[in-house]
């Protein structure tokens, strides 16, 4: 925090996320994609107040995304790539205003040690639409800024892989893409959005199945498995629910087979980025970003041997373990 200045951006932070949101909710980055607008016709075109378009526009061209040149607004190279009507990152910018307004709440959070979403579980069956809809900003974000697992030596195998918790499957889709086998598993209604995410990969090599890991482990006909990913779960769970799931996954490896964890560790990046994703973990879910130290214990307590770190490009946190 760089001074009085330093302090006042930081508690102003909110507004260029407002600003960004409101645009995307507007249509304006769609408006001005492909061609050059004033502001008066932005207006006309939205229906909206010309004064308050007026300065929207002024702030989204201080922010960069969208361009003036003379008196006319057009989208910058990335609203135009990222940001047109229909773009999937909308998803992203509709998960990160549900999760503004949570933020408010963080007083409460920290002085009663509860988050301020439903458990995951309550929401799956209280509000499926807004549920599905976070798993697939989720897998645009996997696809935009996750991992290449495909290309990980760890997830190289002729077997069968599983993609414990894998949403509605980002990285199920990368491994299958890249010719190998897997199992999809996940909680009996994200199994379904999963299934019709999946429906176009080909069915030998491509599988859903719905369990409860933490409650039920793995079922037993996935025994054997070569490899498993287990990617962005453990954040949510407490300590001892996440020694359970590794458990069962080593228990359905065979013997030499690996588990992958993709996490966001506390530690992984200097910076805010880990530190402000604990406090995320918090606000939606109880949960913990754990250290990477962290993370190797739950491994080592799981049974698994040789615990390690994988290189990543910060914040990205890989681990490996294998079976014995
Ligand atoms: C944050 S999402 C991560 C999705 C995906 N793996 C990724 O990296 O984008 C966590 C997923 O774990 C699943 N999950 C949580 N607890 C689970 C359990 N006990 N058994 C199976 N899946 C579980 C959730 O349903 C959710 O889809």
């Amino acid at each position: 925090m760089r001074g009085l200045y330093g302090f006042l951006d930081l508690l102003t932070g909110y507004q260029g996320a407002a600003v960004l949101t409101a645009a995307w909710r507007l249509g304006v980055f769609g408006l001005l994609a492909d061609e050059a607008l004033t502001s008066e016709e932005v207006a006309s075109r939205l229906r909206a107040d010309p004064r308050s378009v007026d300065a929207l526009l002024g702030a989204l061209a201080s922010l960069g995304a969208i361009e003036r040149d003379g008196g006319r607004y057009r989208s910058s190279a990335f609203a135009r790539e990222h940001l047109r009507e229909g773009a999937e990152l909308g998803l992203v910018i509709e998960k990160e205003a549900v999760f503004a307004r949570a933020w408010l709440e963080l007083e409460s959070v920290v002085r009663t040690g509860r988050p301020v979403l439903a458990p995951w579980p309550e929401r799956l069956r209280t509000e499926p639409e807004r549920a599905r809809s976070f798993l697939e900003a989720l897998a645009v974000l996997a696809r935009l800024t996750g991992p290449d697992v495909a290309s990980l030596a760890e997830l190289r195998t002729d077997g069968r892989i599983l993609d414990v918790g894998g949403g509605i499957g980002p990285y199920t889709r990368a491994l299958v893409e890249a010719g190998r086998t897997v199992v999809l598993v996940e909680l009996p209604v994200v199994a379904v959005w999963a299934r019709e995410s999946l429906a176009d990969l080909p069915g030998d090599r491509c599988e859903v199945v719905a369990a409860d890991v933490v409650a039920e482990g793995l079922p037993p006909v996935l025994e054997g498995s070569a490899r498993a990913l287990v990617s962005h779960v453990l954040h949510d769970l407490e300590p001892a629910s996440c020694v359970r799931l590794l458990d069962a996954v080593r228990r359905a490896l065979a013997p030499g087979g690996v588990v992958v964890v993709n996490e966001f560790a506390r530690d992984a990046a200097p910076g805010t980025f880990g530190p402000f994703f604990d406090v995320m973990m918090r606000v939606e879910t109880g949960g913990s970003a754990y250290s990477v130290k962290e993370l190797l214990g739950f491994l080592a307590e799981a049974g698994f041997v040789g615990p390690r770190r994988l290189e990543a490009d910060p914040p990205i946190t890989l681990l490996a373990a294998t079976r014995p």
